[in-house]
């Protein structure tokens, strides 16, 4: 008998056909997001599961699933499970790190030229119908090159995009908890500074840091105050870093230029404020999402759930076992 285990969501089919070489299992192909009743009746007889981003696993949901020995989160970013909770109850918990970096970051770089050249405006006015012709001083937006790159977090993620940086000949200035090695620093051309500095000498800043209460709203009203009027800032990190109230307050005034969004407070829901205001480039939450990454990904955390359940110690394990 294989063990029994649980994929919350679609997957691709050879992630699915690897984990049936080990295990019974029970997908999700339909792709109809459980809600975390269904999920624990769905879970109530299983060892291990796959899981995504929307799925909360704490204490409550834990203990309504007795089974269970490992959550393999097919993401890099764990805020969704409660490490301490998992340890408790002897589960193990995985993420994905570093299959998703390169392709974050390019990302990243997307919404940076979107947002400075305005490209979603742009767009919207085409596809409108209201173009009427060329005009010297038609959707005028801000150089990237030779412009100050501010990263918040020079982690796997914020190395990639300060690196991509060096071709658009830029400064780049950035800051963290830790400061980074000399040679990290030196691979990325990048000059550590304080939180203020940032804030007060970026042109773009990009944020790269996990999501945890030390980081929730790390931008909020007075960050975004510190920042310059005619820059841009841009999150492909998690939900919940930047105060959306206060970044949509600011946006509207005229606080800042700008901004590139790929995550939001309270996703898939969208503070309706986002969409009327013209100076965003806006995506669903997409910036790993290349057909190769994101196959990388859900192997990694199959392949995380494979040892997890055969003894051995799965190559992501985030929690002490
Ligand atoms: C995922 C992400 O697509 O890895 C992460 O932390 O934010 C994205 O790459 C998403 O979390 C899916 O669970």
């Amino acid at each position: 008998m294989k063990p029994k285990v649980l994929v919350t969501r679609e997957v691709f089919d050879e992630v699915l056909e690897y984990l049936s070489q080990y295990f019974d299992v029970t997908s999700n192909q339909s792709d109809i997001p459980m809600n975390p009743e269904t999920l624990a009746t769905k879970l109530s007889d299983k060892l291990g599961a796959i899981i995504t981003l929307s799925d909360r696993i704490d204490e409550a949901f834990l203990a309504r699933c007795p089974d269970l020995k490992a959550v393999c989160n097919i993401a890099v970013g764990y805020n969704n499970i409660d490490l301490e909770a998992c340890t408790k109850a002897k589960v193990m918990a995985t993420n994905t790190p570093g299959v998703l970096d390169d392709t974050t970051g390019d990302f990243t770089w997307a919404l940076i030229l979107a947002t400075a050249r305005r490209l979603t405006e742009a767009e919207t006015y085409l596809r409108k119908g209201q173009w009427d012709g060329w005009k010297l001083k038609q959707f005028l937006g801000m150089d990237v090159h030779h412009a100050t790159l501010g990263i918040f977090g020079l982690g796997r993620i914020g190395q990639v995009v300060a690196r991509r940086a060096i071709g658009f000949e830029m400064k780049v200035i950035y800051h963290d908890v830790r400061r980074a090695a000399p040679e990290i620093e030196q691979a990325c051309r990048a000059s550590f500074v304080n939180k203020d500095e940032l804030l007060g000498q970026a042109d773009i800043v990009t944020i790269h840091v996990p999501y945890s209460s030390a980081t929730h709203h790390l931008v909020g009203k007075e960050e975004l105050k510190r920042m310059k009027p005619t820059s841009i800032l841009i999150n492909a990190s998690r939900g919940g870093i930047v105060d959306d109230t206060a970044l949509i307050e600011a946006l509207r005034k005229g606080t800042i230029a700008g901004a590139g969004l790929d995550v939001f407070e309270n996703e898939p829901k969208l503070n309706p404020g986002f969409l009327e205001l013209k100076n965003v480039a806006l995506a669903p939450h997409i910036a790993s999402s290349s057909k190769a990454t994101r196959l990388k990904m859900a192997m990694l955390a199959a392949q995380n759930l494979v040892a997890a359940l055969t003894g051995e110690k799965p190559p992501n394990l985030l929690n002490p076992f």
